[in-house]
Formats: structure tokens, C-alpha cells, sequence
């Protein structure tokens, strides 16, 4: 293997927030109070928190020197006008709609666009995107490509859109019945993988040939950007900021969890180009969120956003994020650790199918195997696979994806490499026993999204034996 080369962090630390690791014994008691479900655990009892990349970012002097600059006014707030410019400046859509977060512009934009019987093709899907699509009654459709399926295949771009499927869905159903084509950035639930331009550049031709927009979950489109700077044909020379701009210029619309990318704790928006969909989720926000110039949002929280959005794009920020993920999953590549390849953008997601063979997928392998490396290590991941994936809407039957992961997202600017060492040696300790470790049943479940509440029991009388 080549020798892994780091690149330099464009920062350094200013402020530091103490953690502490409790005893084995604790965990296992931790876990189990839990119901072996680590969105159940208080964030005291853990010491390394990768079960998200979400709102859980260091901002910068500069966002927080923006955070005492907020304009708390109800109407009208300065950072609002802030957070317009940097959203036309760095995406380039037109009209910009503040949210608290991403699932609130998604709630909006389903409700909008989606009525009952409509299907909404997707590159695969994402929990909150989908729950949104089929309350307004649409039906999620799976255009991703083949290869985003498979863990094991290196293919750069398996955030691809299949064209042949949707061209298909589109045949068989007709375009009337098609909103939008729902295209996420960086495709969170395949392992963080991007599509290429090249593919965006033909979905636009498809989609235009039928007259049906394209609507971007653009809340990892910089790293996405990366990879495109990084493995297509001609973009090495470009900048990210100007690759970004490139992929939303070839979209019509789009959802931000601006939690992820941007760099900050709360945040998100909705950005469009056409003057009649602007109108009517402005006024929508008003009834869901707050005015449509805060969203939900305080001042100072538009503006470190703002400023987040500037920060995101610089190339050597994402290019030191990146690599720090490829920094932990390369450790876990060279010990034979299972892990979805090509490493992902935002997190590095082990294979529960090939790490635990002897746990079927009934018995929730990922949810367990979760659960096993915060006993091992104090470390929180979340369960990326058949409990994620929830039930099917109509026949109640869970759906069984058969992608099974346990997803470890790395929070932008938290961690050292040191701490990725550590986080990598208690999963390399968890492989080398992994045959001891069993399966869970489900004890509860809530009716929407519920990875995020449910709780387990272990079936012998340990999770590790
Ligand atoms: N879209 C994508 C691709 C996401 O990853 C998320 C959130 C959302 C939309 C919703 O945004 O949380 O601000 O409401 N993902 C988080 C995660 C929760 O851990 O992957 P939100």
C-alpha cells in the first residue's frame, strides 16, 4: 500500500472542551440502560462522538466574532441579508429560505411540490429526505446505480444517478406524475460517496428533455466537490468553491442541512431559482418556522452560518477533512477490517456484513456491532442499515437494504489524528473478537424514523461474550 500522506490542518486549537473516558464496566451498563441504542447514551459517557458530523463542527474566531454581531430583530435581520449573499455567492441559487435545519426545508419543499400517488426518484435515500417524500404522499423511488449497493466496490463516483431507471420510472408513469428528481450531494447512506459531473451533466439533459427539476440535497455538496477536484477528468485545476458552483448551477433547487458542510451547530435553508416556488415556501416558513428572514434561526446563528459558508469552500480546509478520514480508514484497510470503499467524505463506514457473517440481518448485526465498539473504546457510531431503513409504508414490512453499515462520521475541526489512532485500535481489538459478539431483537420501536428511538435487548445474556 502507499504510504498515506496527511495533509496539513489550516488551523490550530484555541479553545478546548474536556472529555473523559469511564470504565469498561460503565459502558456496558451505559449500553444496556440504552437499549443497546447509542442515540440513547448522554454524551457524558462518552469519549470519542462519531455518530455524527452533524451540528457538531469547532466554528471558527471568525464565526464566533460573526455569533456577537447577530441582529435579533425580528424582521429583517442584518444576517439574513448576509446569509443571502453567501448562499447566491457560493451556490448561486437566487432565492434563499432560512430553516432551523435541513429536515425543516425538506418538510417544506415535499409539501410544496409532492401530492398523493407522485413518485420522487432518488440516489438512494436519506431517513429525514425520504420520511418528508412519503408524508406528502409521494413514492420514494431508488435510482441510485448498482454499485453504491455493493461495500466491497471501488467505484470513485457510486453517487451516480442510474439514467437508465429513471428514464424508465419516467416511461412507465409519465413525467406528470415526477415533481422533481431528488439528487443528494455525497450520498450519506452509500458511505459518503459522490456523483460525478459527468453524470450530473447528463441527468440535466434527461430531466430537461421531460421538463421535471432537479432538486439538490446540497448538505455535503463540498465534499462531493472534492472528489470531483480529486479523481474527474478535468477538474483538477478548479478550484472547490468554483466546482460547487458548477453542480448547483445545474440544479434547479435545493435543501441544505447547513449542520454539515457549513460548519455549524444549527442551521439551514432552502435556496431556489424559479420566483413562484421562492414565494410560496416563504410563506410556507412562516407557518412552520418563523418569518422569512430568520426561519427559526436567531441573528447570530445566520451569521456564523454565513461565514461557515464562505469557510467551506476553501481547498484546503476540505482537503485536510477529507484526509482525515482516509487517515483512519486507511488503519483499518490495512488490518483487513471491512469498511466501505472508496473511503467516504464525511465518515468511515464498516461493513456489519462481512464483520459479523454469523449475525443475520434480523438480528440487527450493525445495531449491535455499534453498541460493541462503545463497549470496547467509549466510542459512538450509529447504525447505518436495516433499523435505519425503518418499514415500508404500505405492507408495514421492514425494509431490508442491502447496504448494512455502522457509520463512524468524523465532526469537522474536533479531532486529532491521535484521537482517530485510538478510535481505530478499539475497532481493530473488536475485529479480532468479532466472532463473540451477538445479535439484538427489537424491544420498541416509534412510528416515525426509528433508529433514533428504538430500543434492543441482547438474545444470550451478553452482548459480548
Ligand atoms: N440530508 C442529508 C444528506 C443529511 O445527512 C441530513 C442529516 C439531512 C438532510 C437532514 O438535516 O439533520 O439538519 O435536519 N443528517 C444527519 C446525519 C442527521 O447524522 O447524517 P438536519
Amino acid at each position: 500500500m502507499k504510504k498515506f500522506k496527511v495533509v496539513p490542518p489550516p488551523y490550530k486549537i484555541k479553545v478546548v472542551e474536556p472529555i473523559k473516558i469511564i470504565s469498561r464496566r460503565e459502558r456496558e451498563e451505559a449500553i444496556k440502560k440504552a437499549g443497546y441504542n447509542t442515540f440513547l447514551l448522554q454524551s457524558s459517557n462518552i469519549y470519542i462522538d462519531l455518530l455524527t458530523d452533524s451540528g457538531t463542527s469547532a466554528m471558527s474566531d471568525n464565526q464566533w466574532a460573526g455569533m456577537m454581531s447577530g441582529d435579533e430583530a425580528y424582521a429583517g435581520s442584518k444576517n439574513f441579508y448576509n446569509l443571502e449573499k453567501a448562499v447566491r455567492d457560493i451556490y448561486g441559487y437566487k432565492y434563499v429560505v432560512p430553516t432551523h435545519q435541513g429536515r425543516a426545508a425538506e418538510h417544506i419543499m415535499s409539501k410544496l411540490l409532492i401530492k398523493p400517488g407522485d413518485y420522487i426518484p432518488n440516489n438512494m435515500y436519506f431517513t429525514t429526505r425520504r420520511q418528508h417524500q412519503e408524508l406528502a404522499g409521494g413514492i420514494w423511488f431508488d435510482v441510485s446505480i448498482e454499485e453504491a449497493h455493493n461495500a466491497a466496490n471501488p467505484y470513485p463516483f457510486k453517487g451516480n444517478v442510474d439514467l437508465e431507471k429513471l428514464e424508465k420510472l419516467i416511461k412507465e408513469v409519465g413525467k406528470d406524475k415526477i415533481p422533481f428528481m431528488s439528487l443528494e450531494a455525497n450520498v450519506n447512506m452509500a458511505g459518503g460517496q459522490p456523483f460525478s459531473m459527468e453524470n450530473l451533466g447528463n441527468l440535466r439533459n434527461l430531466c430537461n428533455k421531460y421538463d421535471i427539476p432537479i432538486m439538490h440535497d446540497a448538505t455535503r455538496v463540498v465534499e462531493n466537490a472534492y472528489f470531483i477536484q480529486q479523481r474527474e477528468k478535468g477538474y483538477q485545476n478548479k478550484s472547490v468553491r468554483e466546482i460547487v458552483k458548477e453542480i448547483c448551477s445545474y440544479t434547479d433547487g435545493a435543501t441544505v442541512s447547513a449542520k454539515k458542510d457549513a460548519l455549524v451547530n444549527i442551521g439551514g435553508f432552502l435556496a431556489c431559482n424559479d420566483e413562484k416556488l421562492y414565494e410560496e415556501a416563504r410563506n410556507m416558513v412562516v407557518v412552520f418556522e418563523g418569518l422569512h428572514t430568520y426561519g427559526g434561526l436567531a441573528g447570530r446563528d445566520m451569521e456564523a452560518m454565513a461565514r461557515g459558508i464562505y469557510e467551506m469552500v476553501d481547498d484546503q480546509h476540505i482537503a485536510a477533512r477529507v484526509n482525515q478520514i482516509e487517515y483512519l480508514g486507511n488503519q483499518l484497510l490495512e488490518k483487513g477490517v471491512p469498511v466501505v470503499v472508496p473511503i467516504g467524505g464525511h465518515g468511515v463506514f464498516l461493513d456489519a456484513k462481512r464483520f459479523l457473517p454469523h449475525v443475520p440481518q434480523e438480528q440487527y448485526p450493525a445495531q449491535a456491532l455499534t453498541a460493541a465498539i462503545y463497549i470496547e473504546g467509549g466510542v459512538r457510531g450509529m447504525e447505518r442499515g436495516i433499523v435505519s431503513a425503518g418499514r415500508d409504508p404500505k405492507t408495514g414490512e421492514e425494509r431490508k437494504p442491502r447496504l448494512e453499515l455502522v457509520r463512524l462520521a468524523v465532526p469537522r475541526r474536533v479531532y486529532t489524528n491521535t484521537q482517530m489512532d485510538i478510535v481505530a485500535e478499539a475497532i481493530i481489538n473488536i475485529y479480532k473478537i468479532r466472532k463473540k459478539i451477538s445479535g439484538l431483537k427489537i424491544v420498541f420501536e416509534p412510528k416515525f424514523l426509528r433508529f433514533f428511538q428504538a430500543r434492543f435487548k441482547t438474545l444470550g445474556s451478553k452482548l459480548i461474550e
